[in-house]
């Protein structure tokens, strides 16, 4: 394609070989998903027709609105942590206009809609909505229902689900090492605010503790842990009580990628074991509900503590599969959304309108 020599084509048959070399780059582009930058479309559009139009540029241009949370991260991390590269990230609104899509927080949406980007927008732009809470925690802000282009979220049938996953390995691992353990359960609560619906885990909870010694860490019971002890801990644990705080589909979070990734084996409380099943492997960890009450669950776990064979099958998985440690600080929360939408606006540039969003999240 570089070597194409435009000196005496007809102006039609320029643009109707570059139509089909931007075509057959595009659809390379879309297909070629491990190494996106291959074979990305050059700048003969955009120079030819004398505009910067999205699919012109080598980088679609991708602008996130606000800081969610203001936590805010150099946004060349998603080259160095994820190896995202094929977007432009920039939070300048100067650049609004220009911008192929916009990356909007649910959270910091005013109720009045005042602080949204200027309507209307370029025919181009699609607006991202950016949501990762689970429906409980979720504010229905009116207005939205038909505004956005593509949906983010943890769920596995928005437009860009985003989840850390286990990656599979051709080659073996026979290395793996269980973690040498000094205590039996154990739980990390930073949350504990009844109206995120932590009702049902501390329950569970409750009841699970008549029975068996739980070691507690966290915020929520002033045995703080810094940031450097989060894998550590964990590692050390025979089991960790992964329970996220509201029961949804699909909602399975770092809580279950915290104990995958030290060696330890996670005990579930979520949405049902087949659903964690789409994502983890059926022995790779104890889910609530296979037992008829928290006394059995108990039992069960005091068993598998004295019986070493048993407890190690629980890492069977590990030979074909790898694990990817999730980031832990707080402020760095927001930087795998945010690399994910970067990557898929890279991949993805078809047209698309998200409708009935709360519709579709809540039911
Ligand atoms: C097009 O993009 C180039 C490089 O990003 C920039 O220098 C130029 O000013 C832009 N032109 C228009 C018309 O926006
Ligand atoms: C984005 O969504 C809006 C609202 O649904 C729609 O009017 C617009 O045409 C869409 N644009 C693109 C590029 O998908």
């Amino acid at each position: 394609m570089s070597s194409l020599n435009i000196k005496g084509f007809s102006v039609l048959r320029l643009v109707t070989i570059l139509t089909f070399a931007g075509l057959a780059s595009l659809t390379i582009v879309y297909y070629v998903s491990s190494t996106p930058n291959n074979c990305e479309p050059k700048h003969y559009f955009g120079n030819y027709f004398g505009e910067n139009r999205s699919f012109s540029e080598d980088k679609p241009v991708l602008l996130l609105w606000v800081w969610p949370e203001n936590y805010r991260f150099d946004f060349s991390d998603c080259k160095k942590i994820y190896n995202i590269d094929n977007c432009q990230l920039t939070d300048d609104r100067s650049l609004t206009s220009n911008a192929d899509a916009i990356f909007i927080f649910h959270k910091a949406i005013s109720w009045d809609l005042t602080n949204l980007p200027p309507s209307p927008r370029p025919p181009f732009q699609r607006w991202i909505w950016f949501h990762v809470e689970s429906p409980t925690n979720t504010q229905k802000i009116p207005g939205l229902e038909n505004l956005f282009n593509l949906t983010l979220s943890y769920r596995h049938d928005a437009d860009i689900p985003v989840r850390l996953k286990l990656k599979t390995r051709k080659k073996p691992d026979e290395e793996f090492v269980i973690p040498k353990k000094d205590k039996l359960v154990c739980w990390i609560v930073s949350n504990n605010a009844p109206s995120t619906g932590v009702g049902t885990r501390n329950e569970y909870y409750r009841e699970l503790s008549k029975y068996i010694q739980v070691n507690m860490f966290g915020k929520a019971y002033s045995n703080f842990l810094g940031y450097d002890e989060y894998y550590p801990t964990l590692a050390s644990c025979k089991f960790y009580l992964s329970f996220e705080n509201s029961v949804h589909k699909d909602y399975i979070t770092e809580k279950i990628n915290g104990p995958l990734a030290a060696g330890t084996v996670p005990v579930v409380l979520g949405p049902p074991r087949k659903n964690y099943e789409n994502f983890v492997p059926g022995d790779a960890f104890i889910h609530v509900n296979d037992f008829p009450d928290a006394k059995s669950l108990a039992e069960y776990l005091l068993q598998l503590d004295k019986d070493e064979e048993a407890y190690r099958r629980f890492f069977n998985w590990r030979k074909y599969l790898s694990p990817t440690p999730h980031l832990i600080q707080q402020n760095q929360e927001f930087i795998l959304p945010i690399c994910t939408a970067c990557d898929h606006i890279a991949r993805h540039r078809e047209y698309k309108e998200a409708h009935d969003i709360y519709e579709w999240y809540f039911n």
